[in-house]
């Protein structure tokens, strides 16, 4: 598994963060999949930026996720943070929030430890209708982008 020869951009959460990130998200689960307003509604109750609780939930939990929609942002929240992975999910999440108090459709925002192109990070898919975008070396302002041409 390689890794991008750039330099990293971001600093990664260390392990003994992503270690109580996860027990929080553990505890919130309860034995349930989770789904991306529950996630998004712990930061906002606890404070903390919503990348965080998906990083821990993705690095340190056995927790799973549910989509609800047609489009799902899959992230991943790896090695990934070093090139921004993080920026990204807050940016995801922070479109999902203005989303949904317009009431516009929304989208589900999934993560997972690695989608097996390091030497690219920044990576994501973009799960939609028609297919699925892979999006490599990515920003999140790319990111948001995407998912507006894709959502409407
Ligand atoms: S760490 Fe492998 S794709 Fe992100």
């Amino acid at each position: 598994m390689g890794v991008p020869t750039r330099s990293p951009t971001h600093r990664d959460l260390d392990l003994t963060k992503l270690a109580s990130l996860g027990m929080e998200v553990e505890e919130l689960a309860d034995g349930e999949p989770v789904d991306t307003g529950a996630l998004v509604d712990l930061a906002a109750e606890r404070g903390k930026p919503v990348s965080h609780y998906l990083a821990g939930l993705a690095l340190a939990s056995e927790v799973e996720q549910v989509t609800q929609h047609p489009v799902n942002l899959v992230v991943c929240a790896g090695k990934c943070q070093s090139w921004g992975a993080l920026d990204v999910l807050d940016r995801a999440t922070d479109l999902w929030e203005r989303r949904r108090d317009q009431g516009l459709p929304l989208f589900d925002v999934t993560v997972r430890s690695c989608l097996d192109r390091c030497e690219h990070a920044a990576v994501c898919e973009l799960r939609g209708p028609d297919g699925t975008a892979v999006m490599t070396e990515t920003t999140a302002r790319q990111v948001e982008d995407a998912l507006t041409a894709i959502l409407g």
